[in-house]
């Protein structure tokens, strides 16, 4: 084969590999659903958003997920849901969903959302009750209700049956990741990545 030929082929190959890479989602199934033969309409039903939408709001920042962990008929579906209930002057921390974007309904209070994209630029919107806001898939994005004393609601659609969340609090500051690496990797020294740390301490 011609070395035109060769490039030429693994241009191809590359490309047919970006492809398939924007393109991945859960996969597909081939049969109409995955159930215990069994199954009645129950299994089909989930009731695990009646607490957050019947009951007093908690409170801290509580998030109530539909995912095919909660909801095992969702396996193979590529959708989910969670319930987000923000007491006043509360937020959800920067995180990100490996698996899929976020399309945010808010139903009560007003809501300040944003998310940082690959080429560090932040895009925020402060949201009233019935707006949507998408947060694109795999992106940094937050949560805040700065109200002092409204209670805020949203409910939020996945496209995959488990999105997956990195905290990124959690991630760096509450895993065995060495004190060094992370003073250097914040310009920092590690006494102040220990002060961080105890801030996730079992209290
Ligand atoms: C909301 O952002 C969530 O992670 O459920
Ligand atoms: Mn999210």
């Amino acid at each position: 084969m011609s070395s035109t030929s060769l490039k030429l082929l693994s241009l191809l190959v590359s490309t047919l590999a970006i492809v398939h890479i924007t393109t991945a989602s859960d996969p597909d199934i081939l049969v109409d659903y995955m159930a215990p033969n069994n199954a009645t309409g129950e299994f089909f039903t989930s009731t695990s958003f009646r607490a957050a939408l019947r009951q007093p709001p908690p409170p801290t920042f509580t998030v109530t997920k539909a995912s095919m962990k909660e909801f095992p008929a969702l396996l193979g579906q590529s959708v989910s849901y969670a319930a987000l209930q923000f007491p006043p002057n509360s937020i959800n921390p920067p995180h990100t969903h490996p698996r899929s974007a976020e399309l945010l309904l808010l139903v009560q209070g007003t809501l300040h959302v944003g998310f940082v994209d690959t080429t560090n630029k932040l895009f925020t919107s402060t949201l009233e009750t019935g707006d949507m806001f998408i947060f694109p898939k795999g992106l940094v994005h937050f949560q805040h209700n700065a109200a002092n004393n409204h209670t805020a609601m949203a409910l939020s659609a996945f496209g995959s049956a488990n999105a997956g969340t990195v905290s990124i609090p959690t991630t760096l500051f509450n895993s065995t990741i060495d004190d060094k690496v992370l003073a250097l990797a914040f310009k920092t020294d590690v006494a102040t990545i220990q002060t961080l740390k105890k801030g996730f301490a079992p209290k």
